[in-house]
């Protein structure tokens, strides 16, 4: 089975959105990846529940939704429900990752722990048995189009041993600078999602660019 590729709408055309959506949809992305970003934890501001919620019904794809927000716990709520099938909640962003978590499966949704490339994953050991999918920036998060760190890869290693020796079922993503050429080394340290931004609505082809990624991940 190839890898799950969750396109990222941050790198779409915000005056094209409906056609951008369904663009990947029909190219076989499963997942939406959303960036909501709140000026604090990152530099930048994006959206918000209520458009998500909208997006909802405009699409059957997995809303893969990437809280980078101070302080989630007062947001996942909202976020689910707008329609949020998987919401990931930074580790850096709140003294309570527990809780937050616990919070968005209370929901019936997907829980998701996120770490930044300056985090180790001991500082998500704690809370891997009750999450369903582990998300390792690539990048430092805020902004598409910034070049994959390979540091990042050994501790994709490191989470998929630590995966594999306890008998845990989570997926594991990766988020930041992924394309053609930086794939490879992440699929083969174990990582099973694949956020794409910039790479796959660069404007040439997106469809082949998602056709690509299957590819290398199969
Ligand atoms: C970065 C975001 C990413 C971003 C990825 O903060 O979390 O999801 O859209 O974009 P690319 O693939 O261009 O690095
Ligand atoms: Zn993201």
């Amino acid at each position: 089975m190839s890898g799950i590729i969750s396109p990222s709408i941050l790198s779409a055309d915000y005056t094209n959105l409906e056609r951008d959506v369904k663009l990947v949809e029909k190219a076989g992305a499963e997942y939406l990846h959303i960036d909501v970003m709140d000026g604090s934890f990152v530099p930048s501001i994006s959206y918000g529940p209520n458009w998500v919620k909208q997006l909802r019904p405009e699409t059957d794809m997995i809303l893969d939704v990437h809280l980078m927000v101070i302080n989630p716990e007062k947001i996942v709520d909202a976020f689910a429900d707008a329609g949020a099938d998987i919401i990931g909640v930074h580790v850096e962003a709140t003294p309570h990752i527990h809780r937050a978590l616990q919070m968005i499966k209370n929901k019936g949704v997907k829980a998701e722990v996120v770490i930044n490339p300056g985090t180790p994953v001991t500082a998500i050991e704690p809370v891997l048995d009750m999450v369903d999918q582990v998300l390792v920036m690539t990048v430092n998060p805020g902004f598409g189009g910034q070049k994959f760190l390979p540091s990042t890869i050994k501790k994709i290693a490191q989470l998929k041993a630590l995966k594999d020796a306890m008998g845990y079922q989570f997926d594991i993503e990766i988020d930041g600078g992924v394309n053609n050429e930086t794939i490879t080394a992440a699929y083969e340290a174990g990582a099973n999602v694949f956020v794409a931004g910039s790479y796959v609505y660069d404007k040439v082809d997106p469809a082949a660019k998602i056709a690509t990624l299957k590819a290398l991940t199969d």
